[in-house]
């Protein structure tokens, strides 16, 4: 594993003795929305303290509508007001939102300045804090500005999971799946005995995620695996207009490829399956009612269309999946097989 990627319970209240060993710096700026800060900020400050940072806080309203250029801005003048130089260091503390938010001023503030990822959700422990994908969303659409920029550093309490609403757990384990189904189908034993599993199955699926990053970091090919179930899923995603969670649209945007795959021919029943079976037993959905050409009609804005072609995530068995291009008509049988099926 990535020696800059420390993962064990309770370690939030070392974090900042773990992040000395990566990170320099007099000043640390919190990064954090104020339900997450409500709940560990003063943990975190003080072991901050104790590792010898000042510490500041940029607290903002939690959401993913904050995940704009309006918050984005304000976080920039506030770290200018701060002083902060380039050898200091941005904490984020949170989930997907945070993360990627706060990544983003650490990757263009001053060019580039230290930056610790504190996952608190399952989605951004197993996701969203390793890889060094940052962004905001624009107007048009999800995560349009942003910039590839490696954290120094990602510290990982699983302890800090366990106090998200069910909802929201559900949600990353949709991402969790994600990895069994298409990197390491052993994993879906130790998934199967979640809870007492939870630090495995986080520290496996960081692994695999680590392995891709290392292998892909700027999403040219393998790491475009990782977006399996994701295509269907975001335009299922828009389509709600935002109010599904995005673990729920990439469960149904994975069931409708693992229906299709199967239909086609490109992966068996059993693996479609195994799929689906532990998506239902984690109580995410495997069905939409919004019609396949709705849908397609997204696949159309779809940041990863090149010209006519889409390039899909396809299931060949339990563990193992396959980039594929297709014309965009047949990316509209996937969806109308796996739909149907
Ligand atoms: N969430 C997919 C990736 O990091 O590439």
């Amino acid at each position: 594993m990535n020696p800059t990627i420390h993962i064990e319970a309770g370690c939030l209240d070392n974090a900042g003795a773990i992040a000395r060993q990566f990170v320099g710096g007099a000043l640390a700026a919190i990064v954090s929305d104020d339900t997450v800060f409500s709940r560990y900020g003063s943990r975190l400050e003080a072991s901050l303290k104790a590792a010898g940072w000042d510490v500041v806080r940029f607290v903002f309203p939690h959401g993913e509508a904050q995940k704009n250029l309006a918050t984005y801005g304000e976080l920039l003048s506030f770290l200018a007001e701060q002083h902060l130089t380039r050898t200091d260091v941005i904490f984020a503390l949170g989930g997907g939102v945070t993360g990627d938010l706060a990544g983003f001023a650490a990757a263009t503030y001053l060019r580039g300045v230290g930056l610790v990822q504190i996952p608190t959700s399952l989605l951004a422990c197993v996701d969203s804090s390793v890889g060094g994908k940052t962004a905001v969303d624009l107007p048009q659409g999800k995560n349009l500005a942003g910039a590839f920029y490696p954290p120094h550093c990602v510290v990982i309490d699983p302890a800090l999971t366990h106090s998200l609403p069910e909802e929201t757990f559900r949600d990353g384990m949709a991402e969790v799946i994600k990895y069994a189904a298409t990197l390491d189908g052993s994993l879906y034993e130790a998934i199967d005995h979640l809870p007492q599993t939870l630090e495995e199955v986080i520290s496996r699926c960081v692994a695999l995620k680590d392995q891709v990053v290392a292998e892909d970091l700027r999403d040219n090919g393998l790491r475009q695996l990782l977006n399996f179930g994701h295509t269907f899923g975001h335009a299922i995603e828009k389509q709600a207009d935002y109010t599904l969670g995005h673990g729920a649209c990439v469960a149904m945007g994975m069931a409708i490829m693992a229906r299709a795959c199967a239909a086609k021919g490109l992966c068996s029943p059993a693996c479609r399956d195994r799929l689906l079976r532990t998506l239902t037993a984690w109580k995410l959905p495997t069905k939409t009612a919004f019609a396949p050409e709705t849908l397609f009609l997204h696949l159309l804005s779809d940041k990863k269309r090149r010209g006519q072609k889409l390039t899909l995530v396809v299931l060949r068995e339990t563990g193992r999946a396959e980039l594929t291009p297709v014309l965009l008509e047949e990316a509209l049988d996937f969806l109308k097989t796996g739909w149907e099926a």
